[in-house]
């Protein structure tokens, strides 16, 4: 294992289907870092609006957002809603079309921030999401986003429902993914944007591995991480 110094934060943003997850998960297993996926806590929050039929605004929603206990297991791979595994449910293509008109609900925003900065605060961690280099984590000690072409991140995406065998066309892929960045990236709170001091990894024709190595030479490269 690499070594870097005992209290790190690193932020990812980008797009969906950049790469986030699995680049983020990958280091945080070779740097023994805690791994926050931020996106499947608006994901949860999700489920509880289609199952309990509630507009994205309305005042239920907000206090059932209140109220709920959203927990992590296994280092990020299962996720805990009241108690209830929710880890292939929040991945559903309902959730999917559902998600960014919950996110973009800025007193959701509020709780579902104070809650991951709950968890940044307790040790070394790796995040990804939309808003971790500017909102959640702005003064983290690295910050990279990650993109990739369009076609390219809707073809990863199928990918992975084809290994869920959930039957949806590249095309339908290719609309729901472009649907969600326009969402994200013009929504008033919380933008997805570039935050200025950030690393920025076009990941079209590059492998995970390779996006993984780039990100722990950096963190490693940095004197003022190493340990001492
Ligand atoms: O995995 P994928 O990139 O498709 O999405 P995700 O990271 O699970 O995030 C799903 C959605 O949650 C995004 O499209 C955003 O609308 C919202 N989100 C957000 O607003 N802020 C974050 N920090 C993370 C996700």
């Amino acid at each position: 294992m690499k070594k870097i110094r005992s209290q790190v934060t690193i932020a990812i943003d980008g797009p969906a289907g950049s790469g986030k997850s699995t680049v983020a998960r990958r280091v945080a297993e070779k740097l023994g870092l805690l791994y926050l996926d931020s996106g499947a806590m608006y994901r949860a929050v999700t489920v509880l609006a289609i199952r309990g039929e509630l507009t994205t605004d309305s005042p239920e929603l907000l206090e059932q957002v209140k109220a709920c206990h959203i927990q992590f297991k296994d280092n990020g791979k299962t996720i805990l809603l009241n108690a209830e595994d929710v880890s292939h449910q929040i991945r559903t293509p309902a959730v999917n079309r559902r998600v960014a008109d919950v996110a973009k609900i800025p007193e959701i925003r509020h709780e579902i921030v104070k809650h991951q900065q709950r968890i940044g605060g307790e040790g070394s961690i790796i995040a990804e999401g939309r808003d971790l280099t500017t909102i959640v984590f702005p003064n983290a000690d690295f910050k990279f986003y990650l993109d990739a072409s369009v076609t390219e991140r809707a073809k990863r995406r199928l990918a992975e429902f084809r290994r869920q065998n959930v039957e949806i066309t590249l095309a339908a892929v290719e609309a729901e993914i472009s649907d969600r960045d326009e969402k994200d990236k013009t929504r008033a709170h919380s933008p997805l944007r570039t935050a200025d001091d950030a690393i920025v990894v076009d990941t079209t024709d590059k492998t995970i591995n390779e996006v993984v190595d780039f990100i722990i030479a950096r963190v490693s490269e940095d004197k003022s991480t190493s340990e001492k």
